[in-house]
């Protein structure tokens, strides 16, 4: 197995498959992040995807975990496109599972969204997403390679909470005035991603989500309460409008509740966390 973006969640993959015995490698950008693979005993190559391509052979008949982001600016995504031009060299894998993300929807008003819904990306980064879907999609039809997409929602975890921002107080809006979003906790996606590489049909496509949709406010509020720290203060939206981000507003802009029913039905998963009432507390006092 090759992770290639191995981080976050890519370091909780490789953990896991090296737990059950199964030799894995992570491609990393920074030699910070390769040491920390090391210090995992699991295998690191440094490439910037940006610059270089992999090494020949590296990918031949592997199975490939593609974590990694698009780069982050701009509609189309350049670092997969010269990924997959470097298969040429590196050769083509037997399958290749990637983590896109539910933006790719765009604005659904708050409707119920499953996977027949067609995408309609509003924001760039969205953009890129499906731009880098399409791309893999091309490669599987010239090449006879696998691929499984998974359409990942807001990912939450241990070490992966808004605790700065908290501590910032940056403000909310009210939860009436907040778009629906999406979650999935850490642990649940390593699952998802074992799970969809061991079982999914070729050419599947599944929303990797908690099932239980909330709202951006209320998901604030949670996490202050249980880190101890002060609720985020709430605006109108119209002051949100002049005082965030334009990343956090773009959020803002789109709400969908997104089923994972085709997950569940068809991988035969059972999420650990499906609500964020379960999933929050794991995510406070462990040794991770
Ligand atoms: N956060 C969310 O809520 C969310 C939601 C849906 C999908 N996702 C996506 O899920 C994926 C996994 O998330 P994560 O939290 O594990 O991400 P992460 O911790 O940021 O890990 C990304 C990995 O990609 C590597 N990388 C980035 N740019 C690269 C480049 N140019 N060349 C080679 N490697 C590069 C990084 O290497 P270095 O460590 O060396 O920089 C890192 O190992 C990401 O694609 C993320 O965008 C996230």
């Amino acid at each position: 197995m090759f992770i290639i973006g191995c981080g976050y969640i890519g370091q909780r993959l490789a953990r896991r498959l090296r737990d059950d015995g199964q030799p894995v490698q992570g491609l990393v950008r920074s030699a910070e992040s390769a040491a920390a693979l090391e210090r995992l005993g699991i295998g690191a190559l440094i490439r910037d995807l940006d610059r270089e391509t992999l090494p020949a052979d590296s990918t031949r008949g592997r199975q490939v975990f593609f974590l990694a982001p698009p780069p982050p600016r701009g509609q189309r995504d350049t670092r997969m496109r010269r990924f997959l031009a470097g298969l040429e060299h590196s050769g083509q894998p037997r399958r290749i599972l990637y983590i896109s993300t539910t933006g790719v929807y765009g604005d659904c008003q708050g409707a119920w969204v499953d996977e027949t819904r067609p995408a309609r990306p509003r924001a760039d980064r969205a953009r890129r997403r499906w731009d880098a879907e399409q791309q893999l999609r091309a490669w599987r039809e010239r090449s006879g390679g696998e691929l499984v997409i998974l359409r990942v929602a807001g990912i939450y975890g241990p070490g992966k909470l808004p605790l700065a921002r908290l501590r910032r107080q940056v403000p909310m809006v009210a939860e009436a005035d907040a778009p629906w979003t999406n979650r999935i906790h850490a642990d649940d996606l390593v699952e998802v991603c074992l799970a969809a590489m061991r079982r999914a049909p070729d050419g599947a496509l599944y929303n990797a989500c908690d099932g239980t949709p909330g709202n951006m406010t209320d998901y604030f509020n949670r996490v202050a309460d249980l880190a101890g720290l002060p609720r985020p203060p709430i605006v109108s939206l119209a002051e949100a409008r002049e005082t965030l981000s334009s990343g956090l507003l773009s959020y803002l802009a789109e709400s969908r509740r997104l089923s994972n029913r085709r997950l569940l039905d068809e991988l035969g998963i059972q999420l650990r966390y499906p609500d964020l009432e379960r999933g929050l507390p794991s995510c406070f006092g462990g040794p991770d």
